[in-house]
């Protein structure tokens, strides 16, 4: 064997077929060289892995930095919004490139890539998108993507005056990426159900936030999923659903899966840790996003969706304002800027599930980062500790707690101000270099790695 760079010894490791206490031994190359009974192996350095969880590096499969939406920008970029990430043990995301006016796919992806280049900490992912205005244009380039190594593209079914696009147009799309092998990420809501939401929600409850959560209801989501799962099935097409959030989903997913259909979805942290309560709160424009965080009854089956398999991923959906910006629409719901941070958070609040015995650990990996990396064909490479892959691995105190303020975001404040979660992350690292330690950044600027993605996309991992 190689001499080892590094070994982090004596750790409760999760492995893909289950926890076990070893060391791990990391090459010079970044990659994991071997892992071996516990006090076995020797390296240049030893990190004291006793008494410390050791996961996968976090991967983020639905981030937006340095995005215009809402009639605003994010606060967090590449720089910022990927030191965030890694400080929270996540060491990949993937990051929409979604078109500008007047850009069409290909733009759009080129300009992001300029973005991250020389800025971003973590690896990257970019997904493409299309959008309303350029829909035609970027409908031509989709199968050219995978020669540019991207193989994923989110649309939107909602928002039809800005970017979403028409059941036709989706339709359509479908049909080229599934000849493409694309696998295409779906911001599902039923456009003219929300619309009618919202005139049914002003005048209702007026215009305040809690008129949001009326406005844009489980009805509108899962309508879209459904249609959206036909014209997958239709195409031959691998859809992905976005921020999946409410029990009629979860549902219906589960009843599509029984009948063999291929479909994949996430949801985000908000929707399992927070209830709709959020919106009577002080400033409670601050948690709009879309689709609104619902009741106890929907978090409830959104767990169950996680536990038995249903749901492939949790993503941040990290789309970072601060107050001001949430503030910019006098209040009215339809003028906020939809989108929370929680890039920084994700993976502590599931660690923490893992501790609060919410979660079986193996199931806060598939979710957090092996299902993410089956996904987009990088497992085992990314989102496993096994031999060969880049050793991107999170050490967790279960002893401690993690503070879920804002945090290292470019914000103010944190949908989970007040809380703590179980569990306190000690070590990052990133193909074998130590990026974090103890809430400090070690990486350098630019450090991160763009990830081109090659055929053999949209596996999924099913709960044991
Ligand atoms: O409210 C949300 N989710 N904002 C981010 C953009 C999107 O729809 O994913
Ligand atoms: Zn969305
Ligand atoms: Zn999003």
């Amino acid at each position: 064997m190689a001499e080892l760079a590094s070994v982090i010894r004596a750790t409760d490791a999760i492995l893909p077929h289950g926890r076990q206490r070893v060391d791990i031994g990391i090459g010079a190359d970044g990659t994991i060289g071997a892992l071996a009974a516990a006090g076995t192996l020797e390296g240049r350095e030893v990190v004291d892995g006793d008494g410390l969880v050791a996961i996968p590096g976090g991967i983020d499969l639905h981030v937006h930095l340095n995005t215009f939406f809402g009639g605003t920008t994010t606060r967090d970029d590449f720089a910022s919004g990927t030191a965030a990430a890694l400080l929270g043990g996540t060491t990949t995301i993937a990051q929409f490139a979604i078109p500008r006016p007047g850009e069409t796919t290909i733009d759009a992806i080129e300009r992001t890539r300029g973005e991250a280049g020389g800025a971003a900490v973590a690896d990257y992912v970019v997904h493409g998108s299309a959008v309303k205005e350029t829909f035609e244009r970027s409908l031509d380039q989709l199968e050219r993507l995978p020669d540019l190594g991207i193989r994923t593209v989110k649309i939107f079914t909602a928002y039809t005056d800005a970017i979403g696009l028409t059941i036709g147009e989706v339709h359509r799309l479908l049909a080229v990426a599934a000849r493409a092998g694309i696998v295409v990420f779906v911001h599902a809501e039923t456009d003219s159900l929300v619309r009618e939401g919202i005139d049914a929600a002003v005048h209702d409850v007026g215009t305040g936030p809690v008129g949001h959560a009326r406005s844009r209801t489980p009805l509108a989501e899962t309508d879209a999923i459904r249609t959206v799962a036909d014209l997958a099935l239709d195409t031959g097409a691998t859809a992905y659903f976005v921020h999946v959030s409410s029990s009629s989903s979860v549902a219906t997913l589960a009843d599509r899966r029984s009948r063999g259909e291929h479909l994949l979805a996430e949801t985000c942290p908000h929707y399992l840790f927070l209830d709709e309560a959020v919106y009577e709160r002080d400033f409670a424009e601050r948690w709009i996003c879309s689709p609104p965080i619902r009741s106890a009854d929907h978090r409830a089956a959104l767990w169950e969706g996680l536990r038995d398999g249903v749901i492939d991923a949790v993503s941040s959906d990290h789309n970072c304002f601060d107050t001001a910006q949430k503030a910019a629409g006098g209040g009215d719901f339809r003028a906020v800027p939809n989108g929370l941070p929680g890039i920084e958070h994700r993976l502590p609040l599931l660690v923490g599930a893992a501790i609060d015995g919410r979660l079986p650990w193996s199931r806060v990996v598939d979710v957090t980062s092996a299902g993410a990396a089956r996904i987009l064909g990088l497992w085992p490479r990314k989102g496993s500790i096994s031999v060969g892959a880049d050793a991107d691995i999170v050490l967790v105190d279960p002893a401690g707690s993690t503070p879920l303020g804002p945090g290292h975001m470019a914000t103010d404040w944190s949908p989970y101000d007040g809380l703590e979660a179980p569990g306190r992350i000690v070590r990052v690292l990133r193909r074998g270099e130590t990026v974090a330690v103890d809430g400090t950044l070690g990486a350098a600027p630019g450090s991160g790695r763009w990830l081109p993605l090659g055929p053999g996309l949209g596996d999924r991992v099913v709960a044991a």
